[in-house]
């Protein structure tokens, strides 16, 4: 029997529950397969966890998941403990062997438990982009800490295989001329009712009502999680930029910024005109509006509201799907694209397994 690689897992909301789910579906065919055997040694969420040297037993996986679908906090468990992503690294030790560490939180409270995880010769799979998008002095302190045991397929594009098709177009010797984006099924579902000819307000509410959109909508509509991407993949082929550099304009009417979910909510028709009329230009000139990061080799990398010729790639996208289309010195007439659907717990998890069995396959001992 090869000696199992411990998995310790940050984030237990929709992706963190579903890669739980699809990890212990697929761990007897990676073992046969791969003769990769991997368990859970610790579960994280923001109260505390479960940490277990020996392997979490899946009877016990199986109630931790539903006990957080209905709300319950990991500490609250009869086997749960208050400790922090950090103290359960510590608590496990460097006996154990290396440790793949999964973020699936949000936000950037994560950072310690990454680097120090890398620097201890572990590896790092992530869906959280929070953690890459800091500072570009605290990325290169995770780049030299171990870049080749950090993975982060899922944060751009979810089970889509962009990052590692950018990685293998650099690998092979080709050179990035122009990345373009539409990278979030929010701002595509609401640009695609736009051009449906659906007031600003009604789409953006719509969105809401069928959960494409964060509880918050500003949150998706201020374009900061589309800024992110850009600038992970911008850093992936080796640009250096700080978050603020990237230009970054809002798919927001200009409203008080103070105001109640409820009060944006009431108060989202005041943005109807502005947006109609952006629609009623685009149309005239041909084209479809869509929400698009450019990512230069060189220059402003953006992310904006503009207009795509309908006859595009770009512009005939519909719906929440995404696309990447890669301009590189050898795709340069006829870019290499990648169109999908680019978020949703399943997908997501998706990209997060199979940048475990990579991870695991690397550390096997
Ligand atoms: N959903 C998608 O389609 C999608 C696609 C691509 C990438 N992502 C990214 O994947 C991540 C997870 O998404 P999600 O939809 O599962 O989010 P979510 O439902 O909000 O779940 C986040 C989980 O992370 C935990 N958490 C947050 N900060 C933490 C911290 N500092 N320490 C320990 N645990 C922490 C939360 O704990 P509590 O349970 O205690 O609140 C929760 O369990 C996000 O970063 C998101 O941007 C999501």
């Amino acid at each position: 029997m090869t000696r199992p690689v411990r998995l310790v897992q940050i984030g237990m909301g929709n992706v963190g529950r579903e890669v739980v789910r699809l990890l212990m579906e697929s761990r007897e065919r990676w073992l046969h397969r791969y003769g990769v055997n991997v368990c859970y040694a610790a579960l994280l969420d923001t109260q505390g966890g479960v940490v277990c040297p020996d392997g979490i037993p899946d009877r016990v996986l199986r109630d931790l998941v539903a006990a957080k679908e209905t709300g319950q906090s990991l500490a609250e468990n009869s086997v749960g403990m208050r400790v922090s992503p950090l103290e359960a690294l510590q608590r496990l030790g460097p006996d154990l062997g290396p440790v793949v560490l999964v973020d699936c939180a949000a936000g950037g409270g994560t950072y310690e438990a990454i680097h120090q995880t890398l620097l201890s010769g572990g590896s790092v799979v992530l869906s959280n982009k929070a953690p890459l998008a800091v500072d570009q002095e605290r990325y290169d302190h995770l780049m030299e800490a171990g870049q080749s045991r950090l993975l982060n397929e899922a944060t751009v594009g979810a089970g889509l295989p962009v990052l590692s098709t950018l990685r293998s177009l650099l690998d092979s010797g080709d050179e990035v001329i122009e990345i373009q984006a539409c990278a979030s099924g929010t701002l595509g579902y609401i640009t695609s009712e736009l051009m449906a000819g659906r007031q600003y307000s009604e789409a953006v509410s719509q969105a809401r009502e069928l959960g494409y959109t964060e509880p918050d909508p500003r949150d998706d509509l201020s374009g900061l999680d589309v800024a992110r991407k850009a600038l992970i993949l911008a850093r992936t082929f080796g640009r250096r930029l700080e978050p603020g550099e990237v230009r970054v304009e809002p798919l927001l009417p200009p409203l008080d910024t103070g105001l109640s979910v409820q009060e944006f909510m009431d108060a989202l028709p005041e943005g109807d005109g502005e947006f109609s009329e952006r629609v009623a230009r685009a149309q005239r000139s041909g084209c479809s509006l869509k929400y698009v990061a450019t990512i230069p080799a060189e220059g402003e990398v953006r992310v904006e509201l503009r207009e795509a010729p309908e006859r595009s790639q770009v512009g005939s996208l519909t719906g929440p799907d995404n696309i990447f289309v890669f301009r590189t010195r050898e795709y340069r007439e006829q870019p290499l694209t990648i169109i999908g659907p680019g978020a949703g717990p399943t997908n997501t998890a998706m990209g997060v397994l199979e940048d475990v069995l990579q991870s695991a396959r690397q550390v096997r001992v």
